[in-house]
């Protein structure tokens, strides 16, 4: 946040952690408005998001919040280039859902570590599956 607040972007934590509980009843809602088959694609089952690891984050900065067009925005745009440098991945990137199994995400962001983080930019992987060598 400090990184891109120095760049300009007011970036704000919109989710972390999600219990069980909590991821279930999202998905419940997503499901009631959307279909179960289209609530996959945008949302885990309780016991499957990354955000019941504490692991995930979606970011956001009031413009296109937890919408596809944050991809698009200046701090979108600065989340995509800079999240590596501070551990993180943009976990569900643009034409990978056949990889990840998820729509594009550009405000869930992953932490990794910086190392392993920085690793995955320089393998050319384009998700977290294919640098695991899980998925083409
Ligand atoms: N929206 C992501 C896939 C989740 O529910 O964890
Ligand atoms: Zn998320």
């Amino acid at each position: 946040m400090r990184g891109a607040a120095k760049d300009g972007h007011n970036l704000k934590l919109l989710s972390g952690y999600r219990s069980a509980a909590e991821q279930d009843a999202l998905r419940n809602s997503y499901e009631q408005r959307y279909g179960t088959s289209y609530a996959n694609t945008i949302s885990a089952p309780a016991g499957f998001s990354e955000h019941q690891t504490g692991l995930a984050a979606d970011v956001g900065n009031g413009r296109c919040d937890l919408e596809k067009c944050f991809g698009q925005t200046p701090a979108g745009k600065w989340v995509a280039k800079n999240a590596s440098k501070y551990g993180f991945t943009v976990r569900y990137p643009l034409g990978q859902e056949e990889s990840t199994g998820y729509a594009y995400e550009p405000w869930h962001l992953r932490y990794l570590g910086s190392k392993t983080s920085k690793d995955l930019v320089k393998s050319k992987a384009k998700t977290l599956e294919q640098y695991y060598g899980l998925k083409p």
